[in-house]
């Protein structure tokens, strides 16, 4: 275990050293996801899902002609070239680091020599060398002053390869790479991920319930070790030991000393509380940890903030109805920062934190009492915070009336990313009109998305219910988005992606056609997503909670599938990429038991033996990559599939010590709840996320 734990590490680390914008996520140059042109393209032969559109390929095919080039077997060659711009990977073959390119990345054969790719394939670079060396090109894309400065023509005139490089190998040397894990290369072709069957769907998952506490969010101990923190949404943080898989023990959580109490702070209602903890990336050395709640400005002083609804987004306080609280924006939003220093000799050892905030990071009033998501997470490659935003809701919850989702000046409906290690001063603070204390990172999508408040990372959120990135692929960023009356989705999320609401609820037209304020330009569809028709629950209402890539070793079967629930229905889905880096996904619902061996004995939904998580709030994922569901009648651990006898040919069983069995006795849990209990919902708290409750 150790030894993967250094190599999770290793690898993060390389990636905080040479950051690839894109690392094998289908992208286009300007940061936009790819998408299926209105009119197809006459000239680049890119079908399906593509970087351009019928006006960028007339232009390339216009710069195409203008070369002049009359040798046909090069024509052919620079064509695919110049198309390579239409390629869904065409921000990976174009960009190194931060600097756009002239030309794509040319496959070369220097990593892949004693591969089992053929050398025609691979020697791409060589291939535009022998092919084009003595053929005359009318502004040359290849002219070394050209280097790094896509689209800037210096002279205009003909030049050979000869004339501007001395030899293959210099310019091989400026225009070569390989496809490696993280990166691809262009071969002349389409970018051609390894086409693979989807393998089949796992039997099921098997699970067992380690812990009883309803929590929101889990949060792995940064330094590495067995622990980690949870959070429940009246305001307690807790930090627990995780005990070993198969030794039959449970959550080590003491319920009466938490971590940090910040329950005087916190307002709990409906949809208000602790929402979201982010720990930061460095908590072992530095004892940061942020916390992500709701507060009553009526009831605590600290909770006072600039309105959400204000004159910069057509919004006038004054009008909002009286849902939002007796006074306009009564509830805030707010991120604070609080200190592990001081209660041990190192953050690590420590048990407990002071709830006195060292910093205030965010603060925005509320217009209205739901979707307001707030989660907060630190990205894994570029160590900024993430913060999820819903569209703020409205008196009925439904609709997003004011259109806050679309709108780039407000920060309701959106995703953002705050920079929480360079804080800037009061002066600064002020004259950017940011929200609190952090500063923008300089690579957000407002320096090339003009109007864009500085704080957005992607817009058309509606509640973005529960986002993680994938462990093994940090440019993978996926949230489950709630959805209304009709469809709950998975996005896939990009720097600047627009993910339609409320132009679209999923895939489907929201507002009407005819409202040109709502045309969410470039919506990017979800991944992932189910009908509210197609989840079979008595309360007849759906609501997505997003999961994660699941990437432990415990249930091979279950490698590399987006793990997802539905929060009312109970439901688990495993969604499977083909093929992989395509974007491609294939869900499919996947059953789940209990295992027999389960530390604490799993409830039953009544009258059958399927284990009863009730309300799937929330995943989490540990240090080794196990993933946890966090519902309302416990915390359970994906495990061994074996220990539900579900077969998972994959797994090796030779190696796995027996567990030793629980001896816990099972009771009657007072706290259970029937789905179809209205008394129960309402005890409850969560009449959640759903708009059309
Ligand atoms: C793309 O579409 C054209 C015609 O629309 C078709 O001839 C061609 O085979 C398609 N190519 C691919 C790779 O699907
Ligand atoms: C094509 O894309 C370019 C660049 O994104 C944009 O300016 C242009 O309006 C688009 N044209 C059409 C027809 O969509
Ligand atoms: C391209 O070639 C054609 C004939 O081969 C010639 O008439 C034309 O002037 C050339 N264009 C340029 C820009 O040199
Ligand atoms: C490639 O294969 C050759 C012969 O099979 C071997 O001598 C050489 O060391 C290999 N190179 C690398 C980088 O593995
Ligand atoms: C290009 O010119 C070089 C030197 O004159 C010659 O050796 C080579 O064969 C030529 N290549 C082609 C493809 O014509
Ligand atoms: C174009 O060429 C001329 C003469 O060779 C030179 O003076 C000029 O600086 C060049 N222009 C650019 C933009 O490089
Ligand atoms: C292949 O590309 C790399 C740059 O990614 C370069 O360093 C290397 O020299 C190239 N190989 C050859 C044989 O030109
Ligand atoms: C494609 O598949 C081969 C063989 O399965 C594997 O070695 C290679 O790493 C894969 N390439 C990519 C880019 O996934
Ligand atoms: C997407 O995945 C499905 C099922 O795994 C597969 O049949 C289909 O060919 C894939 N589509 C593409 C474009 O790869
Ligand atoms: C906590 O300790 C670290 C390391 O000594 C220090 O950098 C940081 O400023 C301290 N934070 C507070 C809030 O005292
Ligand atoms: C919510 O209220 C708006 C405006 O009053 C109305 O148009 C809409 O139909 C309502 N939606 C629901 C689900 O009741
Ligand atoms: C969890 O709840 C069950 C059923 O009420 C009870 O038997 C068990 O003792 C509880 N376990 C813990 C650790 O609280």
């Amino acid at each position: 275990m150790g030894g993967l734990l250094a190599l999770v590490i290793l690898v993060s680390s390389s990636l905080l050293m040479f950051p690839s914008p894109a690392a094998s996520l289908p992208l286009c140059t300007d940061s936009r996801s790819p998408s299926a042109p209105t009119t197809p393209l006459t000239f680049c032969p890119y079908n399906g899902s593509t970087c351009c559109n019928s006006t960028e390929d007339s232009q390339l095919q216009k710069q195409f002609q203008a070369m002049n080039v009359s040798d046909s077997g090069c024509a052919t060659i620079l064509k695919s070239i110049l198309c390579a711009k239409c390629d869904p990977f065409s921000a990976e073959l174009f960009t190194v680091a931060t600097t756009p390119r002239p030309v794509p990345i040319l496959c070369n054969s220097t990593v892949l020599a004693n591969s089992s790719q053929s050398q025609a394939e691979t020697d791409f670079c060589f291939t535009v060398w022998d092919t084009c060396q003595n053929v005359s090109i009318f502004n040359s894309p290849f002219a070394p002053s050209l280097q790094g400065q896509a689209g800037i023509l210096v002279n205009a005139s003909f030049t050979k390869l000869t004339a501007l490089w001395q030899s293959k190998g210099d310019f091989c040397k400026a225009f070569g790479g390989a496809s490696l894990d993280e990166s691809v290369c262009f071969d002349g072709q389409a970018v051609k991920l390894n086409s693979t069957e989807a393998p089949s769907p796992p039997k099921g998952l098997c699970l067992e319930k380690i812990g009883n506490g309803s929590y929101l969010d889990m949060a792995a101990h940064p330094d590495g070790s067995n622990r980690a923190f949870f959070s429940d949404q009246k305001g307690y943080i807790w930090l627990a030991t995780i005990p070993e898989q198969g030794s039959g023990g449970i959550l080590e959580i003491d319920q009466s000393s938490p971590f940090l109490d910040l329950t005087d702070e916190v307002h709990f209602d409906v949809q208000f509380g602790l929402m979201g903890i982010a720990i930061h990336p460095n908590f072992a050395e530095n004892g940061r940890l942020f916390a992500s709640f709701n507060c009553d400005k009526s009831k605590w002083p600290g909770c006072a903030g600039r309105c959400a609804c204000n004159s910069d987004v057509n919004c006038d306080p004054s009008q909002l109805p009286s849902d939002g609280g007796s006074q306009p924006c009564q509830y805030q939003t707010v991120i604070a920062e609080y200190s592990a220093n001081g209660s041990a000799s190192q953050p690590s050892k420590a048990k407990s934190a002071q709830p006195i905030e060292v910093r205030r990071i965010f603060t925005m009033g509320l217009p209205f009492t739901a979707h307001h998501a707030g989660q907060i997470l630190f990205g894994p490659a570029d160590g900024y915070l993430y913060f999820m935003m819903g569209d703020g809701g409205s008196p009925n919850n439904s609709g997003d009336p004011y259109n806050f989702s679309q709108n780039k000046k407000s920060l309701l409906g959106k995703i953002m990313r705050l920079d929480v290690d360079n804080i800037p001063s009061v002066d600064q603070i002020n004259k950017l009109g940011l929200w609190g204390n952090y500063s923008i990172p300089s690579n957000n999508p407002f320096t090339e998305d003009n109007g864009l408040q500085p704080e957005i990372w992607a817009v058309g959120m509606r509640n973005p219910w529960r986002c993680s990135f994938d462990a093994a692929r940090p440019s993978y960023f996926m949230c489950g988005d709630v959805g209304q009356d009709t469809y709950e989705e998975v996005d896939l999320i990009t720097k600047d992606g627009n993910y339609g609401w409320h132009a679209y609820e999923g895939p489907y037209r929201y507002a009407s056609e005819g409202n040109t304020s709502v045309q969410a330009k470039n919506f990017i569809l979800p991944v992932l997503g189910y009908n509210h028709s197609q989840v079979n629950n008595k309360l007849g209402s759906a609501s997505i909670t997003g999961g994660y890539f699941y990437r432990s070793t415990t249930d091979p079967c279950m490698y590399g599938r987006y793990l997802y629930a539905d929060l009312y229905a109970g439901a688990l889905w495993a969604a499977v990429e083909t093929p992989e880096n395509s974007g491609n996904f294939t869900s499919s619902e996947i059953p789940f038991s209990c295992a027999t061996d389960s530390p604490i004995k799993c409830d039953s939904v009544q009258g059958s033996s399927l284990p009863s998580l009730n309300y799937i709030y929330s995943f989490g994922e540990d240090n080794r990559k196990d993933i946890y569901i966090l519902a309302y009648n416990g915390v359970y651990r994906v495990v061994r599939p074996s220990r539900c006898s579900y077969t998972c040919p994959k797994e090796s069983v030779t190696n796995v010590s027996a567990p030793a069995p629980s001896t816990q006795p099972s009771g009657a849990n007072l706290l259970v709840c029937r789905y179809s209990s209205l008394v129960c919902l309402v005890a409850s708290l969560w009449l959640f996320l759903c708009g059309n409750m």
